[in-house]
Formats: C-alpha cells, structure tokens, sequence
C-alpha cells in the first residue's frame, strides 16, 4: 500500500489517503510539541519508536478485547491504520497523581490512586483542549451516549491492559491520554497512538520519568528515556 495525497498534518504525525477509501497511512514524525503548541522541539528518533511501540501496543489490545485502527506496519516510520473519524474527545485515565491532576487540584504528584480515575477534554486546540464531562459532550453532539459509555469500558480495559503488562517490565503507568474513531462502517475504535509523547512512565525502583514530562520540563535525556522505553518493551 503506498501514500497517495496528504490529509492532515498535526503536531506529531501526518496522514495520507491510499488506494483503499477505507484505508490510511500515518507516518510519524520526530516533532515535539508542549503546551498547545508553545514549546517546540526535536526527539531524534521519537517517530520510529512511538510508530514501532504504539502498534506493539494497539495488537496487544487486540488481543485483549480491544478494537483498534491498527492494520499493519509498512516501514519504520508508517503504519496503516483503518479510516476512522476522530472523536473529539481526549480520554485520560490516570492511576498515581501527577501533571494538571497535581495542579488543578493542589496535590503532590506521586499519590496512587485507590481506584482509575477518567476525564473527558474537548479535542480543540483553538480552545486549548478544556475539560468537560458527558454531560457537555452530549449537549455539544461529540459523541452518542451509548458511545461514550463504550469508549469508558474501552479505556477501563487499556488501563487494566497496559498497567499490568509494564508492570512486568518495571515500570508504572501514572497515566495516559487516548483518542477514539469511528470506522466507515459505524464501530467505535481505539485510535491516534499509545506512546511516551500519551503516556506516563515511571520507573518502578527509582521513579525516574521515561516520558514526554522529560521534554516538557526540560530534565535532560529526552532520547535516553524513549529508547529505555522501546528496549524494555522489546525484550
Ligand atoms: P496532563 O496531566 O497534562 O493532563 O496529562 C495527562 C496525560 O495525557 C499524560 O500522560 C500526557 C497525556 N497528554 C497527551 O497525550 N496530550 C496532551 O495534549 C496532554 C495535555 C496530555
Ligand atoms: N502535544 C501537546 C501539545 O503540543 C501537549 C503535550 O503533549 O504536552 O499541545
């Protein structure tokens, strides 16, 4: 399958059509972004890992019961994926406080959660993706009902997925953010990627941070802690 016109370019990848109208190739990009957009960087290689590791990720779902957009890996950087329309919703589960949790609600980061916590943003740059709940999400049309009740039992399950499978690799998932599609043919499906840049990662032992956090507070060993990443996942 090659890349016929591009889509759509957002911060970290870009989306072509292809032969098939039922079928996309997005190809990820080393362009970093924080802050809506302000900060702006380089990760050397970021793109070859968040492609490799989120369709790791989305085929280990899979198997778990979880419909994704994944279809299949063409090279390093691109992957095919089903055509879907983004729901615009940002669906971020957390399990230990930390980030905006930490500061809109005045507590430390670091505090494990006795239960997974679920929040909604509207997936709107100009409007700086705001937090709104179900009942918003329906007044402003985002999504049906019945489909957001599955997308919470969809994310409920990658959390229960991925907390336990890093885990195993020494490492805890603080949080995490996912989008969801609907396919041309009407199924709510897993989409966008699951990656250092969505993802918290703490080590287990020492709680160094393997993510993004690393690039948006500006600690140092932004690649180190990608590639530490990808190398435990690889194992
Ligand atoms: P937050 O604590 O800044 O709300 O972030 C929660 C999780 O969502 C964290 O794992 C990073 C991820 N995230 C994104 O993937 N995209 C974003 O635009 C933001 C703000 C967070
Ligand atoms: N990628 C997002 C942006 O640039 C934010 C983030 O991941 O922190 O807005």
């Amino acid at each position: 399958m090659e890349k016929l016109d591009q889509l759509y370019e957002g911060k970290a990848k870009k989306v072509y059509a292809t032969a098939d109208e039922n079928l996309l190739i997005v190809s990820y990009k080393d362009d970093a972004t924080a802050f809506n957009g302000l900060k702006k960087g380089t990760i050397v290689g970021k793109g070859v890992i968040n492609n490799k590791m989120s369709n790791m990720m989305m085929q280990l779902l899979e198997k778990k019961g979880v419909p994704t957009h994944y279809v299949q890996q063409l090279s390093d950087r691109d992957t095919l994926v089903k055509k879907v329309s983004i729901v615009p919703l940002e669906v971020i589960i957390r399990n230990v406080s930390a980030g905006s949790f930490s500061k809109r609600y005045g507590v430390a980061e670091g505090i494990t959660f006795d239960e997974p916590t679920i929040e909604f943003s509207y997936k709107n740059d100009e409007l700086g993706d705001p937090l709104i709940n179900e009942y918003h999400a329906l007044a402003l049309k985002l999504a049906t009902k019945e489909e957001i009740e599955l997308i919470k039992t969809y994310a409920f399950r990658v959390n229960e997925v991925l907390k336990e499978y890093f885990l195993s690799l020494g490492v805890k998932l603080i949080d995490f953010k996912l989008e969801f599609g609907k396919t041309t043919d009407g199924k709510i499906v897993l989409a966008d990627e699951i990656s250092p840049d969505t993802c918290r990662f703490w080590d287990a032992v020492t709680n160094e941070k393997l993510d993004k956090d690393r690039f948006r507070r500006d600690l140092g060993g932004v690649e180190a802690a990608y590639e530490e990443i990808f190398r435990r996942i690889s194992k």
